[in-house]
């Protein structure tokens, strides 16, 4: 494709903010305090923001590399690179990984909008904790209402992605990012000062280094992946829009902190409520959705809060829904030439029927499990867990070994006008570090690294 017909991000602004849309959503504010919880609070923060600075980041500028570089979608960039060769299939696994990705994660941006709706139209305040919790549990065990609502998100992500890049996607987030930040803010002051507040920020900064098993890395490092929308090649296909003007290493850098601020504000607004009103950390996905009604309760105006909270996080989710919904269909747009809507609308369609069958495997299709995990739960596992942090690995080997050392110093530092101070010691931790480490997590949880070492001794 040539370079002129493809669009570009309009401004500086723009850029960040799409990047950061793409990277805040349901990641920072729903999965994020959950697996925290289910994985033993501080030990697993540590890990996560060990995985964040020594994985994240290189493997986010590496994406910025390959995507600004070839101006392609996901898998054409690998074809641009190395024709021919078998490096397409991380692409492949990229698009494949957005459509599973977006399965399961539209189900439960359908319930930021129940709850939204919800908000509106019940009184909250006064409520106990056991009828918000059963409140839940009936809502997400049905069948109509919860497909109802992750229908209609992937319509809403559908027309935005068929109205066009630059309209839809940067001037949605320019707009509710910051409003994000703000309420963010406001309910972690609240969460801090209601009884108990103590009890949850010790098990959010007081680590036990005894909880860091295999499975608490696993899911640290796939957290990691999946908050910053890395290892699938969503930031590869947004860096193809950036101008050659675009800072790849700062914009880097911002997003990674902004999304990583996020998150510890998701932390500290959840765990000091969920110690105060005597929820289990350990929820699992409902944690949010059962511990943030009880904080709104406690403010005046609770269905005020509740309703603006809850349509920040439908706008986050839609952020993130539409940077998962563009890599497929830029893949088939540009690599089928199916028109953008046509494109848009086989990606819709299949995400539909994940949807569907992820939404109801919270009620009629609980017990059909495969390996203990329902079928939510198995798209989740796979694509957090093995599918993005193998797509990263392959995205650092690959780089590591097929492209010129000047090449993409050249291309990291807009042609020599930008510094990087540290380009050894990211080509270091691109090349080997993150592959080994990645490498060695995968081995670990599959048991194999103990398997070696009794080999060894
Ligand atoms: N990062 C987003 C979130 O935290 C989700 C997301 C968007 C994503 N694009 C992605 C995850 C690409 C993995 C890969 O909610």
């Amino acid at each position: 494709m040539s370079e002129e017909k493809r669009v570009t991000f309009g401004s500086k602004l723009g850029v960040l903010m799409a990047t950061v849309g793409s990277a805040v959503g349901l990641g920072n504010i729903w999965r994020f305090p959950y697996m925290l919880g289910e994985n033993g609070g501080a030990a697993f923060l540590l890990v996560y923001i060990i995985c964040i600075l020594i994985l994240g980041l290189p493997v986010m500028i590496t994406e910025f590399f390959i995507g600004r570089h070839t101006h392609r979608n996901t898998a054409g960039a690998f074809k641009a690179v190395a024709p021919g060769t078998k490096w397409s299939l991380i692409g492949y696994n990229g698009v494949l990984a957005a459509f599973l990705i977006l399965g399961f994660y539209s189900v439960i941006a359908g319930w930021t909008l129940e709850y939204l709706l919800q908000s509106a139209s019940s009184s909250m305040s006064g409520k106990p904790v056991e009828v918000f919790t059963s409140e839940f549990n009936i809502f997400s065990s049905g069948i109509i209402r919860p497909i109802g609502w992750t229908i209609a998100f992937i319509a809403v992500t559908h027309i935005i992605i068929v109205s066009g890049v630059e309209k839809g996607i940067e001037r949605a987030s320019k707009i509710m990012m910051p409003l994000l930040f703000l309420i963010l803010f406001v309910l972690c002051i609240r969460s801090l000062t209601l009884p108990n507040a103590d009890k949850g920020l010790m098990f959010l900064f007081n680590p036990d280094f005894g909880k860091i098993t295999s499975s608490v890395a696993l899911s640290a490092m796939g957290q990691a992946f999946f908050s910053l929308s890395i290892g699938m090649g969503c930031l590869i296909t947004y860096a193809s829009y950036f101008n050659k003007k675009t800072n790849l290493q700062t914009t880097a850098l911002q997003v990674t902190l902004l999304d990583t601020l996020v998150a510890l504000l998701a932390a500290v607004m959840i765990f000091p409520a969920v110690f105060s009103f005597g929820i289990a950390p350990t929820a699992g996905p409902e944690l949010v959705f059962i511990t943030l009604p009880n904080v709104f309760a406690q403010l005046p105006l609770a269905n005020l809060w509740s309703f603006i909270f809850f349509t920040l996080l439908a706008l986050a989710a839609l952020t993130s829904t539409i940077s998962l919904h563009e890599v497929a269909t830029a893949y088939m747009h540009e690599e089928f030439s199916f028109s953008r809507a046509k494109a848009a609308s086989l990606v819709s369609a299949g995400v539909l029927i994940l949807g569907i069958i992820s939404s109801l495997s919270f009620g009629l299709l609980k017990e059909y499990t495969v390996f203990g995990l329902t079928f939510f739960e198995l798209l989740d596992y796979v694509t957090a867990k093995i599918m993005l942090p193998l797509g990263g690995m392959m995205i650092c080997i690959f780089v590591g070994l097929r492209v010129d050392r000047k090449i993409l110093k050249a291309e990291l530092t807009n042609r020599g006008t930008v510094p990087f101070y540290f380009f050894n010691t990211y080509a270091f931790f691109m090349k080997y570090v993150a592959p080994v480490l990645i490498g060695l997590v995968f081995l670990n949880e599959l048991g194999l690294l103990k398997m070696i070492r009794r080999l060894i001794v």
